[in-house]
């Protein structure tokens, strides 16, 4: 098993994991410095191309955003979700996965679901193919709004037998979205592998946020999203720096010229 992999394995209850998104070079480059994990997430889709739907994301966005986030990533386990309509079936799961680490150089794979997936996952397993699963709240394949998951006894029920139904087919985590904190931490503890949480509770083994989110880029009022800083002040600052001293031909300078 992948060094990286063992070392997330053994966080389990003892120290809490880190997952940053990112989609490009220069994020993943600070990213790594902090994460255990990047994963480019295909929430991509909505963040950078406004769509209203992880649906509409392509395997070649994911290659393309996914080798420019390899550059900057030295030592986080470099995880890329799979999108929508690539793993329908096990050997168009094992194609596209096998395409998408080729391409990419990334670590593993991210695939929503559970029950309904888990041929898929345990043939990219079978394969060397490290998976992590993904329940809860599930973007790809959620009809109308967004709500959270496991509020009620049969909700609940399901996702923990999904969790340990993706468990024993291999997957090294599995990240769970917009779980009930309560469900969160039934599954977090009844688990050996860790659990991933977005707006899941503190009682997961580790957090996952959208960078741009935290970071106040990407403008979202999701209750579990905390804006840690507003990067968007300091970019103005500079930005406006710019169109004014190109304005007052303040910049460039002659020491900025050949
Ligand atoms: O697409 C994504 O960024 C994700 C995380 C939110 C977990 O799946």
């Amino acid at each position: 098993m992948n060094n990286m992999i063992q070392k997330i394995l053994k966080k389990k209850n003892k120290s809490k994991i880190v997952c940053l998104t990112s989609y490009s070079k220069n994020i993943a480059k600070e990213a790594d410095k902090y994460a255990d994990i990047i994963l480019v997430g295909d929430s991509l889709g909505s963040v950078l191309y406004n769509y209203n739907t992880t649906r509409k994301v392509t395997l070649s966005n994911m290659i393309e955003h996914s080798k420019s986030v390899r550059l900057g990533v030295k030592k986080s386990l470099m995880v890329v979700d799979m999108p929508y309509n690539t793993y329908g079936s096990k050997n168009l799961a094992l194609k596209n996965a096998k395409k998408i680490i080729k391409e990419t150089k990334c670590d593993a794979v991210k695939l929503e679901g559970g029950k309904n997936i888990l041929e898929q996952v345990k043939f990219l397993i079978k394969n060397k193919i490290p998976v992590m699963g993904h329940l809860g709240l599930l973007p790809q394949t959620t009809k109308g709004k967004f709500k959270s998951k496991g509020k009620t006894i049969k909700e609940k029920k399901q996702l923990i037998k999904d969790s340990i139904l993706l468990q024993d087919s291999g997957v090294f985590s599995i990240v769970l979205e917009c779980v009930k904190a309560s469900t969160a931490k039934e599954i977090t503890e009844k688990l050996k592998i860790p659990t991933v949480g977005i707006g899941s509770s503190a009682n997961c083994d580790g957090q996952v946020l959208v960078t741009d989110d935290l970071i106040g880029l990407n403008d979202t009022k999701i209750r579990f999203v905390k804006k840690f800083i507003n990067i968007k002040k300091y970019l103005n600052v500079g930005l406006k720096k710019f169109a004014t001293e190109v304005k007052t031909k303040r910049f460039p300078l002659k020491k900025h010229s050949y």
